[in-house]
């Protein structure tokens, strides 16, 4: 029987909660301040990684903006976006759901069709070369207003061909969903798919507020629900998805150590929890370094990991049959493993 370590490195799986701004490794960020004559706030790639120390989701937050400084052309987009998507192939990652944040781009006088047609190439070429199928979620940033939530999705409706969802990231204190509900109320209106973060360092109320107010499908994040076993019964009742990211819990200290997260808790009270990595570059490891440090100090068994990787495709925004289509390659997988 091979290790629990290979079998989940080979299993299907899909990825849900990824910022592409957050897989921008410390290589190519050196890379890029040489090729776009940008000065980097790191002289190497090593300190860098040894600055990645945070308090907080916000500490993270400041260091990661000023990071996307550095993404100027559509080349450099489409650089992030190809160097994740080959990473997330060789990790068996059969889907993604990625997240962009165009405001921290626009913000800087890149337009936003830079930004959209470098993601996009890279989509188009991963899809064929790579086998691999992708969706594009615009975040809108939860600290900037609502109005000028308002002003990026003005910008976004011409490039809706290429975008499946509108989700809500950044700093959740001092920023619930009530404050975005009308940009919400418009994305529906529109035909998006919805998620929001919520619960990763907000309480309950702000998972509950996301579900009743912006009437989103997928919590991102979403690990304070604990707190409130009503909302923990309807999570489960109506298997609204949780895109839960262990390593980026421990790292922005939701979670004091691997060990005390509730992952295993929620999946065994049968929430439909699902395992992403949320900002791989920053948080020490891509989605199988997340699935494997959980396993370890949770001690999750095979079908635990098998229910996580089913999750992950069940909550996706993928079609019935799509959704299908990936099941069944896990059944087959599983079925091929020797026990
Ligand atoms: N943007 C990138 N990573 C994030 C996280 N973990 N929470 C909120 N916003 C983010
Ligand atoms: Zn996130």
């Amino acid at each position: 029987m091979n290790s629990l370590d290979d079998f989940i490195a080979g299993i299907p799986k899909a990825e849900l909660h990824i910022h592409i701004e957050g897989t921008l490794e410390p290589e190519l960020m050196i890379a890029l301040g040489i090729r776009n004559g940008v000065s980097l706030s790191f002289p190497d790639a090593e300190a860098a990684r040894k600055a990645y120390n945070f308090s907080d989701l916000q500490s993270f937050l400041d260091i990661y903006y000023r990071a996307t400084a550095l993404l100027l052309t559509e080349e450099d987009f489409y650089d992030l976006t190809i160097a994740y998507l080959k990473k997330a192939a060789s990790q068996n990652i059969r889907h993604a759901e990625i997240f962009f944040d165009p405001q921290s781009h626009t913000s800087r006088g890149i337009g936003f069709e830079t930004v959209i047609r470098g993601i996009e190439r890279a989509f188009v070429e991963a899809n064929s070369s790579l086998g691999i199928s992708t969706k594009l979620i615009m975040c809108i940033l939860r600290h900037l207003s609502e109005q000028e939530g308002m002003e990026i999705f003005d910008k976004a409706l011409p490039w809706k061909q290429w975008i499946s969802g509108i989700g809500l990231d950044s700093s959740e204190r001092g920023n619930p969903p009530e404050k975005f509900r009308k940009l919400f109320e418009r994305a529906h209106r529109e035909g998006f798919f919805t998620v929001a973060h919520a619960g990763e360092e907000g309480s309950a109320t702000s998972v509950r507020e996301a579900l009743d107010t912006l009437h989103v499908s997928r919590i991102d994040h979403g690990v304070h629900c604990m707190e409130d076993e009503r909302l923990v019964e309807e999570l489960v009742e109506k298997q609204i998805p949780l895109t839960v990211c262990p390593l980026s819990n421990v790292k922005l200290r939701v979670f004091k150590s691997m060990k005390e997260h509730n992952l295993k808790t929620m999946l065994h009270r049968g929430v439909a929890v699902t395992i992403n990595s949320d900002d791989p570059a920053y948080f020490g490891g891509y989605i199988n370094e997340n699935y494997i440090e959980a396993a370890k100090a949770l001690q999750l068994d095979r079908s635990d990991i098998i229910k996580l990787a089913q999750n992950s495709f069940i909550a996706s925004s993928l079609s019935t049959v799509h959704k299908q289509l990936y099941l069944n390659e896990i059944e087959r997988y599983t079925s091929q493993q020797i026990t």
